[in-house]
C-alpha cells in the first residue's frame, strides 16, 4: 500500500468513510485515525500499530453536543471543565454508552473522549459526520509523532494517507483525567496541569501513582497504556539530574553518547548533542520533547543522557514522558 500525503479534508473523509485509517493533525500530536462507530476500521488502528488489544483508544468529537451521544452521564464537575478546556488538550474518561464499540473501549464500561482544538481535525470530524477513534500515529512503543514526517517514518506503507498539517504546537499528547471518579484522578499529565484543573473546580484532584512511579511498583493499574514501555528510541536513554555545570562535566567524561540537554547547557558540552529547549520554558520542552527523542537514534551511539534540572521544577507531563522513555532510569549527581 502506498501512503498517500493529502491536504483535503474531503479526501480523508471519504478515506475514513470507507473504513481506512487516516493519520491526522492535532495539537498534541498526530493521531492514527478511523471511524470509531466501525470496529472493523477500529480493528486495523490496533493491527497497524501493533498495540495490545487491552489499550483503549481516545474518542475525538467536534461539537459540545456530541459528548452525550457517547456518554451515560456528564458529571456536573466535568461540566465545567468541558466549558473551559474544550475544545484543547483535555482527556475525561466517562461511563459509555452502547453505541461505542467494545473494541475501541477494550471492554472497559468507559471511554475517554477528547474535543481536539485544532481546526483542521474538528472540521474533518464535522464533515465525517461521525467521532474519531485515534491513538497517537506511531508504532507501539516508539515516541508519539508531532510533525507528519514523523508518522511518515513510523508508517509509510501501512496507512493510506496521512492529511497533511503543521507541526504540533503542543508536543505531548492530551492530559487524560477520570471523571467517573471522586475525587477525579489524573491519569496521563499534559500541557493542562493538575493545579489549572483543581484551581478550577476548587477541588483536589488526585494524581495517579503511575504519573511518577515505575508500574512494576504499583498495585493497581488505571490506565492500561501505562503498562507498556513507551516513547523509547531504539538508544539507551538515561535521565541524569543535576545542575548544568555538574551535567556537562559528566557527559563531557563519557564516551560513545549523545546528551539531549538545555539550551543553557550548548555551549558547555563538547560531544553530540541536541536541546529540549530552554530550562526556562515548559512550552518549547513540551514541543521538542519527542522530536529529540526520534533524533537520538540518528547519531547510532550506544547511550543518549538527558538533563533532568536539580535547579528549576520540571513540568509533570515533560518528566512523565522521560521517566517512560528511560523505564525510570535516573542517575543524580
Ligand atoms: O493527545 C492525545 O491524547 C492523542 C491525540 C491523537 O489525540 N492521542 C493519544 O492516544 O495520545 P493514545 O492512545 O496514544 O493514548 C491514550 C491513553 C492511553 O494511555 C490509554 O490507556 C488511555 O489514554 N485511555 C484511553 N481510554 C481509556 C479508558 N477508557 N480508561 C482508561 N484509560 C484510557
Ligand atoms: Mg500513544
Amino acid at each position: 500500500m502506498r501512503t498517500k500525503l493529502i491536504c483535503s479534508i474531503d479526501e480523508a473523509s471519504m478515506i475514513l468513510e470507507s473504513g481506512n485509517l487516516v493519520a491526522i493533525p492535532t495539537e498534541t500530536v498526530y493521531g492514527l485515525a478511523a471511524d470509531a462507530l466501525n470496529s472493523e476500521a477500529v480493528k486495523k488502528i490496533f493491527q497497524v500499530k501493533g498495540r495490545p488489544a487491552d489499550n483503549p483508544l481516545i474518542v475525538h468529537i467536534s461539537e459540545f453536543e456530541d459528548l452525550e451521544k457517547f456518554v451515560l452521564e456528564v458529571p456536573k464537575k466535568a461540566e465545567l471543565l468541558c466549558n473551559k478546556f474544550w475544545p484543547g488538550p483535555l482527556t475525561m474518561i466517562f461511563k459509555k454508552k452502547s453505541i461505542i464499540p467494545d473494541i475501541v473501549t477494550a471492554n472497559l464500561g468507559c471511554v475517554a473522549i477528547r474535543m481536539p482544538s485544532l481546526e483542521i481535525t474538528r472540521k474533518l470530524i464535522s464533515k465525517l459526520g461521525r467521532p474519531l477513534a485515534a491513538p497517537s500515529a506511531n508504532i507501539s512503543g516508539r515516541p508519539s509523532p508531532t510533525s507528519y514526517a514523523h508518522v511518515l517514518n513510523d508508517l509509510d506503507g501501512k496507512i493510506s494517507a496521512i492529511l497533511m498539517g503543521e507541526d504540533c504546537s503542543v508536543g505531548v499528547e492530551s492530559t487524560v483525567i477520570d471523571v467517573t471518579s471522586t475525587p477525579i484522578r489524573l491519569l496521563r499529565p499534559g500541557k493542562i496541569s493538575p493545579e489549572e484543573i483543581s484551581d478550577y473546580i476548587c477541588e483536589k484532584i488526585i494524581v495517579d501513582d503511575s504519573v511518577d512511579h515505575s508500574v512494576s511498583n504499583l498495585k493497581e493499574v488505571r490506565s492500561p497504556g501505562v503498562k507498556y514501555k513507551h516513547y523509547s528510541p531504539k538508544t539507551k536513554i538515561v535521565l541524569v539530574k543535576g545542575t548544568s555545570h555538574q551535567f556537562a562535566q559528566f557527559v563531557n567524561s563519557q564516551y560513545n553518547c549523545v546528551s539531549v540537554c538545555f539550551e543553557e547547557d550548548i555551549s558547555l558540552i563538547s560531544g553530540d548533542k541536541l536541546s529540549y529547549g530552554s530550562m526556562f520554558s515548559e512550552s518549547d520542552q513540551l514541543k521538542f520533547l519527542f522530536d529529540r527523542l526520534r533524533r537520538v537514534d540518528s547519531f547510532n551511539l550506544s547511550v543518549a543522557y538527558v538533563h533532568l534540572s536539580s535547579e528549576v521544577k520540571q513540568n509533570l507531563a515533560v518528566l512523565n514522558r522521560l521517566f517512560r522513555a528511560s523505564g525510570f532510569n535516573i542517575l543524580e549527581l
